[in-house]
């Protein structure tokens, strides 16, 4: 159901504020929790309705301005219906050597949208995407970010060409299918749906530097300062098989205690040390 700015009807408020109180309860801070919540109104609207931007800004006691300045800043927020699946094609350097132009121009000719634009149905939005961290699989899909690796102008047709008539595609790595872009920002809300661990996760190309230095028995290394490098099987081989060990120098920012503000146990600094310290 899309809604206005008049809000949502009071049963969806309702539950939509039961959804809110299970977020707010994981942040110390109030208003952390705006980002699952703006993920939360787009899992009811299919985008960050004014509906959805006014429910934000009365939990978390913020002015509308702010949590539209936020909704605005990161394109996972649409501001305008989103399609059922978000087919994102990587036009960045390598995926674009690779053929990814190629694919999102075969896409947009067969879908007749452009960037950022949604079929007349209301099922697909397609987009031109930055690198997906995927490389290794150029040039890459992403549909609602399941990956669709190694693709050609053909395959990623007929990867939507199954999604336009309603049959379930299944990704290249990940997720067993695709869940919808309501589904799927029910789950960036921390709402899981069980399946995290479906699939597979590094394929072969990722994983063919690890194997390959485990075969030669290369490491990295050592220390710039001087210090000799831990010895190979120092976390034993039962670490290093689970990829494991821990990592990091003796004295490094890994073994580092951590602090904040909030340490009581740190004394203040005051303006004129501050000062002082920097003359
Ligand atoms: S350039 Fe496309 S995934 Fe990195």
């Amino acid at each position: 159901m899309v809604t206005d700015n008049r809000g949502y009807a009071p049963d969806v408020r309702a539950r939509l504020t039961a959804d809110a109180d299970q977020i707010l309860a994981r942040y110390p801070e109030a208003r952390s929790a705006l980002l699952p919540l703006l993920h939360l109104v787009q899992s009811e609207d299919g985008y960050v309705s004014p509906a959805g931007i006014a429910f934000c800004a009365d939990v978390l006691d913020l002015s509308r301005a702010s949590v539209s300045a936020v909704a605005t800043f990161y394109s996972q927020y649409k501001r305008r219906p989103n399609g059922e699946y978000t087919v994102g094609v990587c036009t960045n350097t390598l995926c674009a050597v690779m053929g990814g132009d190629a694919i999102f121009d075969r896409l947009s000719e067969r879908l007749g949208i452009g960037h950022d634009e949604t079929t007349e149905d209301g099922r697909i939005t397609l987009e031109r995407v930055e690198c997906n961290a995927a490389c290794d699989y150029a040039p890459v899909m992403v549909i609602n970010w399941e990956f669709f690796d190694n693709q050609t102008p053909t395959s990623a047709v007929d990867v939507v060409d199954a999604l336009l008539e309603g049959r379930p595609v299944t990704p290249t790595r990940g997720a067993d299918t695709v869940a919808t872009f309501r589904e799927v920002s029910r789950v960036l809300a921390g709402f899981e749906d069980g399946r995290a661990d479906e699939g597979v996760g590094a394929g072969p190309a990722t994983l063919v530097g690890l194997e390959m230095s485990r075969a030669k028995g290369w490491t990295a290394p050592a220390a710039a300062s001087g210090e000799t490098a831990e010895p190979e099987d120092a976390a034993g081989p039962d670490a290093q098989a689970a990829g494991t060990e821990q990592v990091g120098d003796t004295g490094s920012s890994a073994e580092r205690e951590e602090t904040t503000p909030a340490d009581e146990s740190a004394e203040p600094v005051t303006k004129s040390e501050e000062k002082g310290s920097s003359e």
